[in-house]
């Protein structure tokens, strides 16, 4: 099973994949925890380029091949062995976020990345949380985190209220893998429920 977090920056995807990985394993099961743009040693080189300096430093277009390359070869070196030996992957963040960000920010590529994706990547998770938060509360909480690895958030709160409205459509365009959680609740609240929907389609 491949389970997937997605939502804006700063809505809570790394800490409830965290604690998914962990809840799962508590239970038994063999769970590998990854992220993207990264995953890999090489993707986590692209990583770099991708999500530090000027927010200008590349185009969307050239940010799609970016990211595509990246995931391709966490595809190849991660997600496909473990998924292949029977293993639960858990990515926060997948294609969904290149549909997203590179998609829709800066004009309608939408129709670029999902050949891209169907020529490189191909796979698709079984299960999508999309952790829905007020974009202004996420861009802060992001914010206070002070790392180098801002290029996206320097594109301001615009951005971000965007990709809100965009991953609830997404939702509705994939309705049989995504669910959508309410992210302004307390952390454990909102992992009672993921572990709860993640164990019903474990079985
Ligand atoms: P993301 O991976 O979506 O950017 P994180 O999991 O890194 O989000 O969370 C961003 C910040 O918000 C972190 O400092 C984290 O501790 C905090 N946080 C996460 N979930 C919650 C929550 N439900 N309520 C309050 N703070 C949260
Ligand atoms: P991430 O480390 O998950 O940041 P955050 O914890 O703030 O959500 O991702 C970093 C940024 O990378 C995020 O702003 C979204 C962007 N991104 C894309 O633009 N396209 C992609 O395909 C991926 C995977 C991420």
């Amino acid at each position: 099973m491949f389970i997937t977090f997605e939502g804006i920056d700063g809505s809570g995807k790394s800490t409830q994949a965290r604690l998914l990985a962990e809840a799962l394993r508590g239970d038994g099961r063999d769970v590998v925890l990854t992220r993207e743009p990264g995953g890999s040693p090489g993707a986590e080189e692209i990583r770099r380029l991708v999500l530090e300096g000027d927010p200008d430093r590349w185009s969307a277009e050239t940010e799609i091949l970016l990211f595509t390359a990246a995931r391709r070869d966490h595809l190849e070196r991660l997600i496909d062995p473990a998924l292949g030996a029977g293993r639960i992957v858990i990515s926060d963040r997948f294609a969904d976020s290149t549909r997203m960000y590179q998609g829709l920010s800066r004009g309608d590529l939408r129709a670029v990345v999902d050949k891209l994706h169907a020529l490189m990547i191909g796979r698709e998770p079984d299960l999508t949380f999309i952790i829905d938060m007020d974009p202004d509360v996420g861009l802060a909480r992001a914010r206070g985190r002070n790392g180098s690895e801002e290029r996206f958030e320097d594109f301001g709160a615009a951005l971000q209220h965007r990709m809100r409205q965009g991953f609830l459509d997404l939702a509705r365009e994939f309705p049989g893998r995504c669910r959508v959680i309410d992210g302004n609740r307390p952390v454990e609240t909102v992992t009672a429920e993921v572990a709860g929907i993640a164990r019903a389609a474990l079985g």
